[in-house]
């Protein structure tokens, strides 16, 4: 099932998806609509503050556990109180930096490759998905460049050969859905252009959304 007015990001870590999301806002606030919502996996619940301290390292689980967490916080963030079914019932069109597609690309390189589909199958997809593309070398100089100002470490999947290798999976992942979705608009992002003009371009793509009236 595809979910009208459902907008997901996707891309290797340091992609910049998150700066996209906050130019959005301000976009979408300067026009006068504010029935826009921003998200993101992990969420901000439980499973996903759990699912924060096993990526900084703090916890160990295996990758298949891993798998299981976001797909237990996913279904909290699709169907739970005040969750994405809920906010597009209401009227609001959802931004998620990050959905099921990422852990049939992270969850799928590091565990069991079966295990990801099986546990999120039954979700439904977005009307449109962004995958951010750019080299994994320029994405991890931006990890590290943020890590080092945030006086952080970096997280366990945040390695040049790991994303070099999920770089490669999401274009697998991502042609797949092209043949078997065709419903699902997917457009591929060049992340190394300036931050403005990527807002610019995936701007003319959502300007349409609901606006209160
Ligand atoms: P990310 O959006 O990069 O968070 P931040 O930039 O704020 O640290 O996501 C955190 C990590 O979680 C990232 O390496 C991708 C990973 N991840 C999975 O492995 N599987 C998933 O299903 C999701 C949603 C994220």
């Amino acid at each position: 099932m595809i979910l009208k007015n459902f907008i997901v990001f996707e891309g290797i870590d340091g992609t910049g998806t998150t700066t996209q999301m906050n130019n959005l806002g301000k976009r979408f606030s300067a026009e006068g609509n504010n029935r826009i919502c921003f998200t993101c996996e992990p969420t901000e619940g439980e499973t996903g503050k759990l699912i924060r301290r096993i990526l900084s390292g703090e916890v160990r689980v295996t990758a298949d556990t891993l798998a299981y967490l976001f797909a237990a916080d996913r279904n909290e963030h699709i169907s739970g109180k005040n969750g994405i079914l809920r906010l597009l019932e209401t009227g609001y069109a959802v931004f998620s930096d990050r959905y099921l597609f990422s852990s049939l690309v992270y969850q799928g390189e590091s565990g069991s490759p079966d295990l990801p589909e099986k546990l999120n199958k039954d979700f439904p997809l977005p009307e449109y998905l962004f995958l951010f593309d750019i080299n994994p070398e320029t994405a991890m100089e931006r990890v590290l460049s943020r890590a080092a100002e945030k006086k952080s470490g970096t997280e366990i999947f945040e390695k040049a050969e790991f994303q070099k290798k999920i770089r490669e999976k999401y274009k697998t992942v991502i042609e797949w859905y092209k043949r078997q979705e065709p419903d699902m608009n997917i457009i591929t992002v060049d992340a190394s252009l300036p931050p403005e003009e990527i807002t610019e371009k995936i701007w003319t793509v959502v300007k349409n959304m609901p606006k209160i009236m």
